[in-house]
């Protein structure tokens, strides 16, 4: 864990000093100055509106959200609804960062951001009207111990909301993403995980065309400034956002093995309290994504 926490940690750091990456993430994500903190995944601003709206985000909501990374999702979400937002994750420098532009664009304490390990959810039953994620449930490795949690971190009635890549078929064996499929995917459906951790309304909604057109400006737009990238995250950052994962997952996208989503599901109304009291399993802290 501490390997990991270190590769990300040097990796948002330098993300942080770019002002080549803030600006690809500006032309390729349609993102606005505001989310100026970054992201680290394929998310256009289009799709944090559309995630506002399908979990009825409003300025009454507290909402949190896993894996936030440096934040600047969270930030946009938080500004264009007007909610109180508490993200989480593993990197303290991403978490500085984070917490840096809160406190700059206006939006602290209403939005803050915290140092956490999950499947670890040090919240009281019942906190939140939202949970939310982009592109980060898959670095959990016991996905039934964080459904479970954030079970129980939802008011009745409130809904998860996360974005992630999905499996549609087996891969051809040589693919890079066959060596990685254990921690890219996992093994039983994101569906029947929500459902057994006592989730309802389960919805999934398909974005695989619109990632293939994003993950290709991407890659597109991360070549035609190179140099650039080279000089100011270093060139093994660099050739990894080339050649590492992103384009593997574009590839494997292009010719139907993998897809995008969103997955949405509801924690019933009437739901009643249940406190899981083993909520990790052995290998909850064991495998992390190697940084890029
Ligand atoms: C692909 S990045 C996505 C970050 C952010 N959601 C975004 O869209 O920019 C994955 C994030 O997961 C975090 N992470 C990895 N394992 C974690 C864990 N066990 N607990 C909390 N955060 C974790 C990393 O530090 C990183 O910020």
């Amino acid at each position: 864990m501490a390997r990991c926490q270190k590769g990300f940690n040097e990796t948002f750091r330098k993300m942080a000093e770019s002002p080549t990456w803030e600006a690809l993430c500006c032309q390729v994500f349609d993102h606005e100055r505001s989310m100026r903190a970054g992201q680290l995944s394929f998310t256009s601003a289009g799709q944090i509106r559309l995630l506002a709206e399908k979990l009825h985000i409003t300025s009454q909501s507290r909402v949190l959200e896993l894996a936030s990374g440096t934040g600047g999702l969270s930030l946009y979400l938080a500004k264009v609804t007007g909610c109180h937002l508490t993200g989480l994750d593993l990197s303290p420098v991403a978490v500085k960062i984070a917490n840096k532009q809160a406190v700059l664009q206006g939006l602290s304490p209403r939005v803050n951001f915290e140092v956490c390990i999950l499947p670890e959810l040090p919240y009281k039953e019942c906190s939140f009207d939202a949970v939310v994620s982009v592109d980060s449930v898959y670095v959990v490795p016991d996905k039934i111990s964080l459904f479970r949690g954030c079970y129980q971190v939802l008011k009745p009635g409130g809904i998860i909301g996360f974005y992630t890549l999905v499996k549609r078929r087996s891969f051809p064996a040589e693919s890079a993403m066959c060596a990685r499929a254990r921690f890219w995917f996992p093994s039983q459906p994101y569906c029947r995980l929500l459902e057994e951790a006592g989730l309802k309304d389960i919805l999934k909604v398909d974005l695989t065309e619109e990632f293939i057109q994003l993950a290709r400006q991407w890659l597109r737009a991360i070549q035609e400034n190179r140099v650039l990238l080279e000089k100011e995250l270093g060139k093994k950052a660099a050739k990894g956002l080339l050649v590492g994962d992103i384009s593997t997952a574009w590839a494997l996208a292009v010719e139907g093995y993998v897809g995008r989503a969103l997955f949405e599901a509801q924690k019933p109304p009437q739901a009643k309290s249940v406190v899981y009291s083993h909520l990790h399993n052995e290998s909850a802290h064991g495998v992390c994504m190697a940084s890029i």
